[in-house]
């Protein structure tokens, strides 16, 4: 599990776009620094504001916290 590789493409170009105000989505620092954060949203299904994503998708992101976020 890669930052670049498996999770940076999980993120639309819109989704950084739209959360720039926040933290940079391809951004590996801002990632792992508000992974917490952006994993509950993930789950409650509120972001992405326009469809929340299935099972298969968070758990990929959440393995990668699981793993220690590596790079
Ligand atoms: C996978 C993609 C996305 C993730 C992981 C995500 C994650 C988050 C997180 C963690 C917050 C809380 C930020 C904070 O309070 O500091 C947030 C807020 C927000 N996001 Fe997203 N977001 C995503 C995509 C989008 C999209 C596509 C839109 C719609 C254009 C959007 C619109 C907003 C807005 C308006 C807020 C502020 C209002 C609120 O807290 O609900 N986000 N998002």
């Amino acid at each position: 599990m890669h930052f670049e590789q498996d999770i940076k493409p999980l993120f639309r170009e819109q989704d950084r776009d739209a959360m720039n105000f926040a933290f940079d989505l391809w951004s590996l620092d801002d990632v792992s620094g508000h992974a917490d954060d952006i994993l509950g949203r993930l789950q409650a299904g509120t972001m992405p504001c326009d469809g929340a994503w299935p099972d298969e998708r968070i758990a990929v992101f959440r393995h990668w916290i699981d793993a220690g976020k590596p790079a």
